[in-house]
């Protein structure tokens, strides 16, 4: 009898949290109850929306879903509560699309949806700026849920939107991994989907969103794509394409698909040709290129971009060939700025997904915001208790950055092969020295000694300004190096030598200095 007790207690205690999961499951909008500033509660037959798509200077796209076929109007103006123009269609669905146009350049503008007599709230958005005005734009992802059973959007995402929508931005880029996985079941992939709409249209009420496939967004486990439920989050394509290109504010935006079901993480083929044209057709001095998978990744070292080496080095080629100014990604869960000879590299992934600790740092949710003004560009990671965690401006004059990224075998992660170094320009010359001894144009193995190693890297520029970083590496512990221990020095003229000399230097003349006095001392005694 305790026994049978003690079982239906256990298998209680079993079964609650799968129901609890269950009630999750079948009830998407519990997950997302409306909170914070701006979200409002949508009449009970918008399934979707509205939000604002595909903003140019001159016009926008309104969506919005109604549950059964509707006809379908859009009040507007440029004064709140004051809707004085107005678009309708009268043509009765459910997925509802109108195109204002003839808007003002740079402006902002109310407006709302009515269907069958029910009217959303009002919402608002601003037109793209005239080409090298002003504006802002925010870029994050990979706010996945953590696991599949489940598939609730984490809090964090929840509270990062809130903040995006308080900071305005004009537009917005979202940089993959949006559910956790596509599922055998249409009906789960439909509710996963549908728990990342319901908060991402809350933002969509305000500012056009692009976003790039993840993996985690693909049929990886069936085989097949399954794009139909990417293309339906997101209003962006005329002719759907996992990617394109567009204009906005003077600026060339691209995003690519690192997803291709043939070739994951890889930018090649008939996708690399088109790039390749996308970069030079344009004539915009900035180009802003997106994907999910980085190129210089922290945590999926070998698993990203950088899996085929020579296809990756023909990317970054080509972004300095083009003048590319920005490559964002997410994939990796953490924030990470690294500019590879004039391109800035950023990895914006921490939108709510669990989080990746790397010996590199940048474990915290955030968004990374990106202010354009008159050929500068300021940007700046703001983590979910708002504040600033790094903050880089173009264009950059201070000295050489020098960083260092680990290629090796991704188990190993460093035993038989050598750091390899990234310069945020090219230098004009680069020094090495293993231990503090004497500084070489070549960067030679590992000392074989298994101890601490000290590796100094020295960089100059066209101004003979110097840069030197120095690196700690432990080569008897199969662990990833310690990136750096020292603060970045420069100097004009010739590199400082090893600080470990000079180290050595000052301890020998204290030495000296001490035994001269003794002896002076002793001869004075004599
Ligand atoms: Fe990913």
């Amino acid at each position: 009898m305790r026994r049978s007790v003690s079982f239906s207690i256990a298998f209680t205690l079993f079964l609650l949290p799968l129901l609890l999961g269950l009630v999750e499951t079948t009830s998407p909008n519990s997950a997302v109850a409306p909170e914070g500033l701006f979200v409002e509660a949508a009449p009970a037959h918008f399934v979707r929306g509205p939000t604002v798509n595909l903003v140019t200077n001159s016009s926008a796209l309104i969506f919005w879903r109604t549950d059964v076929p509707m006809n379908a109007t859009v009040d507007y103006g440029l004064e709140t509560s004051n809707l004085n123009l107005t678009v309708s269609n009268t043509t009765v669905a459910g997925d509802h699309r109108i195109t204002l146009t003839g808007l003002a350049v740079g402006s902002k503008y109310y407006y709302q949806v009515t269907s069958n007599g029910t009217t959303s709230d009002e919402y608002h958005f601003k037109t793209a700026p005239a080409d090298g005005a002003e504006f802002k734009m925010i870029v994050f992802g990979d706010n996945r849920p953590s696991t599949d059973t489940a598939p609730v959007q984490p809090q964090e995402y929840s509270d990062l939107v809130d903040l995006v929508i308080a900071e305005k931005p004009h537009i917005v880029i979202m940089t993959g991994d949006y559910v956790q996985a596509i599922m055998e079941s249409h009906s789960y992939n439909l509710d996963a989907w549908e728990r990342f709409t319901n908060i991402t249209d809350q933002l969509g009420h305000y500012a056009p969103i692009y976003g790039v496939i993840g993996n985690h967004d693909t049929g990886a486990y069936t085989g097949t794509l399954h794009l139909e439920y990417f293309f339906d989050a997101f209003e962006m394509y005329n002719e759907p394409s996992p990617y394109f290109s567009f204009d906005y504010a003077g600026v060339h935006f691209t995003l690519l698909n690192s997803e291709e079901i043939d070739n994951p993480g890889r930018i090649t083929g008939t996708q690399y040709d088109w790039l390749v044209d996308d970069l030079t057709d344009t004539s915009r001095s900035m180009k802003f290129v997106f994907a999910h998978q980085p190129m210089y990744p922290l945590q999926h070292i070998k698993s990203a971009l950088d899996r085929n080496m020579t296809e990756m080095n023909r990317l970054q080629q080509l972004f300095e060939d083009k003048n590319v100014t920005l490559f964002a990604a997410g994939h990796d869960h953490l924030f990470n700025r690294l500019t590879v000879n004039g391109v800035v590299h950023i990895i914006a992934g921490g939108g709510g997904a669990p989080l990746y600790s790397t010996p590199w740092g940048g474990a915290f949710y955030h968004y990374l915001k990106v202010d354009v003004r008159s050929g500068q560009v300021d940007f700046t990671a703001i983590d979910i208790s708002g504040a600033t965690r790094e903050q880089y401006q173009l264009p950059y004059d201070g000295p050489i950055e020098i960083e260092a990224r680990f290629l090796a075998n991704n188990t190993l992660k460093r035993n038989g092969t050598l750091p390899q170094f990234y310069f945020s320009e090219i230098p004009d010359e680069v020094l090495y020295s293993w231990d503090g001894g004497s500084n070489s144009t070549t960067l030679t193995g590992f000392p074989d000694e298994p101890i601490e190693h000290t590796l100094d890297v020295y960089a100059s520029d066209s101004e003979d300004l110097w840069s030197h970083e120095r690196f700690l590496f432990n080569t008897f512990n199969p662990d990833w190096p310690t990136p750096t221990t020292s603060t970045s020095t420069t100097d004009t003229g010739d590199p400082p030598p090893p600080m470990d000399i000079m180290l050595i230097l000052g301890i020998v003349g204290v030495v000296s200095a001490i035994v001269v006095v003794i002896i002076l001392v002793r001869f004075k005694r004599n």
